[in-house]
């Protein structure tokens, strides 16, 4: 256990990132330029561990730091989960060059920006790699270990054995194609989920008791190429031959997706979105998610 991790952003998933490798001992830095961002790190990461019913982290092993360099010095690994936006990730990635080690792993946490391009103003950018979590990182298995263009395999393979090492479920991204492959695969589904209601076919409740109520209780067991296999190849290219051609294949956001932004329809955040949501919908969805998600995470222990 040599590695010192350092995180970039002690925001939602920065904070679930570092609360990984610190409950397997490993020493965390975290560098955020909010103040209340920093301070309110601890209490997140305690609030979680009770979550879980997991032991308190001893003192100091998460430490939080007010400036970059300050963060990563000594790291042997940095994880950056600073807001979405490529200029901001390109700027952070550049300080992060010259203020670690030569030999120091580099890697984003990006949701869909290509790890090339972050990568891109580098002269220097081989150790430079996407890593993939998903929310919340302490519950869910998953990383994508992303290679990018010029990274070297020696760090996605030592990114592989350590993510490992801390009990995630690491898969390697050969190509580093926008979205990798979960969030591909899932917004595959929501395109054509959106497009159902656009299209009348059914209301937005109706899309979420369909996928909970049937593939949906499968797909924690059975892949969609395991399943394919299962009912077999022949049965599956007669319903594709029928059914590709009649799903959406819009090339951008479903226009009733603007429309419902536009109106100021967000989501839970503001009542409603698709749906609408009381208070006591959004909390019961919330608790109903992390109970689902823990008992799950449990059933592979
Ligand atoms: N939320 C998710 O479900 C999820 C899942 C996978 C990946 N991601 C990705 O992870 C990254 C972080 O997302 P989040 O949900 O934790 O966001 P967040 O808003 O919760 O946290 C971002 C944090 O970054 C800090 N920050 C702002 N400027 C910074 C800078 N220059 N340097 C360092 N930190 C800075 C903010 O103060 C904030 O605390 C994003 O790239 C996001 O797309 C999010």
């Amino acid at each position: 256990m040599d590695d010192r991790i350092a995180v970039i952003g002690a925001g939602l998933m920065g904070a679930g990132i570092a609360q990984v490798f610190a409950a397997r001992g490993y020493p965390v830095t975290v560098f955020d330029p909010l103040e209340e961002a920093r301070a309110a790190l601890p209490g997140r990461i305690a609030a979680n561990l009770r979550l879980l019913s997991a032991p308190a982290l001893p003192e100091d092993l998460v430490r939080t730091e007010a400036t970059l360099p300050a963060a990563v010095a000594g790291a042997t690994v940095v994880f950056e989960a600073a807001p979405e936006k490529l200029a901001l990730k390109q700027s952070i990635f550049a300080e992060l060059a010259t203020a670690t080690g030569p030999d120091c792993i580099l890697a984003s946490n990006t949701s869909v920006i290509p790890i090339t391009r972050i990568a891109e103003p580098l002269p220097d950018a081989g150790r430079v790699i996407g890593t993939h979590w998903w929310n919340p990182p302490f519950l869910v298995p998953l990383v994508e270990v992303v290679a990018a263009e010029r990274s070297g395999q020696h760090y996605v393979d030592r990114m592989m054995e350590l993510l490992a090492r801390v009990g995630k479920k690491p898969v390697r991204v050969r190509r580093d194609v926008p979205g990798f492959v979960g969030n591909r695969l899932q917004h595959a589904l929501w395109r054509e989920a959106q497009a159902l209601i656009a299209d009348g076919v059914c209301d937005a409740e109706t899309v979420d008791d369909v996928v909970k109520n049937s593939f949906g209780l499968r797909l924690a067991v059975l892949g969609p190429i395991e399943n394919a296999d299962l009912v077999g190849l022949d049965l599956t290219l007669d319903i594709h031959r029928t059914i590709i051609p009649e799903l959406s294949s819009l090339s951008g956001p479903n226009p009733l997706l603007e429309q419902l932004v536009d109106q100021g329809r967000l989501g839970f955040k503001t009542g409603g979105g698709f749906r609408d949501w009381t208070p006591e919908q959004v909390s019961e969805v919330r608790e109903r998610l992390l109970r689902h998600l823990q008992q799950a995470v449990r059933g592979t222990d």
